[in-house]
């Protein structure tokens, strides 16, 4: 219960669904969590849930918005100010933009880029002079298995993934000499309000959510708390030497031979 005991973290989109679940998770790992989120209700719900389960528990809540550098360097210097240099960022922000790529509005296109790589790379700039000048940090960017597989009508979403495992392998090995890992972790499908929009914007929600749980060969879906255990392993020091490297959590499903 204390492998990120005297850390101090940072998750974006830490309201809910994964990010929540990792919040949790490194509170109960014994870090100092700021919870840097847009919808700032959520995010102090969930501090006020953590702090009521966890005696002692560091943790606040600070409204950021992963779009504008501006607002996320803001939430470094709370963080700073709060609990001290921030160790470990966690980019988990992000939004499902799914569009048929030539009727698809330019808007649709700038909204997925700005939240879902423009909010990995302000989050990463934000943090790191800090880890370089300490010469220790731990970035980890939540991507997804549409980081590497292409599901047809998901434009531009798995774009954006893509350029989230680009940036981590560039920034794992930039800053690689001064002991600054960057780390992605691939999702599959994981139970979160986010897959739950997503059922029910089709034809038949209940139908879409059989058909999904068939998908992977367990036969279910993620919960976030297993994406959280593994955000806590890159963050902590028992992955020393993974760096510029991405842990995919889909059950075995992108191993998949599709017939
Ligand atoms: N749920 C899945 O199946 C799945 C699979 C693969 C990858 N992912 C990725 O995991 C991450 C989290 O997904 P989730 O399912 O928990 O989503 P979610 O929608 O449940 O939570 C995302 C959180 O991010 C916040 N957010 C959105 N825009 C923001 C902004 N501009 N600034 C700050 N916060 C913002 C939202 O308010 C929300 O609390 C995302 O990057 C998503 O792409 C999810």
């Amino acid at each position: 219960m204390n492998r990120l005991t005297d850390k101090v973290a940072l998750v974006t989109g830490a309201g809910r669904g994964i990010g929540a679940a990792i919040a949790r998770a490194f509170a109960a790992e014994g870090a100092a969590v700021v919870l840097a989120e847009l919808d700032i209700a959520t995010a102090q719900a969930t501090a006020r849930e953590i702090a009521g389960a966890i005696g002692n528990a560091k943790v606040l809540a600070v409204q950021t918005d992963v779009t504008q550098s501006a607002s996320v360097q803001a939430a470094v210097s709370e963080a700073q100010k709060a609990f001290g240099p921030v160790d470990v960022l966690v980019n988990n922000a992000g939004i499902n933009v799914f569009a048929d790529p030539l009727t698809m509005t330019d808007d649709d296109w700038r909204r997925c880029f700005a939240v879902d790589l423009d909010g990995v790379w302000n989050g990463c700039r934000a943090v790191l002079p800090g880890m370089i000048e300490r010469r220790a940090g731990s970035i980890v960017n939540i991507a997804s298995t549409h980081a590497f597989q292409i599901i047809p009508g998901c434009f531009p979403y798995p774009v954006a993934k893509h350029g989230v495992i680009g940036l981590t392998r560039a920034l794992g090995i930039e800053y690689a000499p001064k002991n600054v890992r960057v780390n992605a972790i691939a999702p599959g499908y994981i139970e979160t309000q986010l897959t739950h929009d997503w059922w029910n914007a089709q034809p038949d929600p209940e139908a879409a959510r059989r058909a999904t749980l068939e998908l992977p060969p367990m036969k279910r879906i993620g919960k976030p708390e297993e994406v959280a255990m593994t955000a806590v392993f890159l963050a902590s020091d028992e992955a020393p030497f993974i760096n510029a490297s991405c842990i995919t959590i889909d059950g075995g499903r992108t191993a998949l031979h599709h017939e």
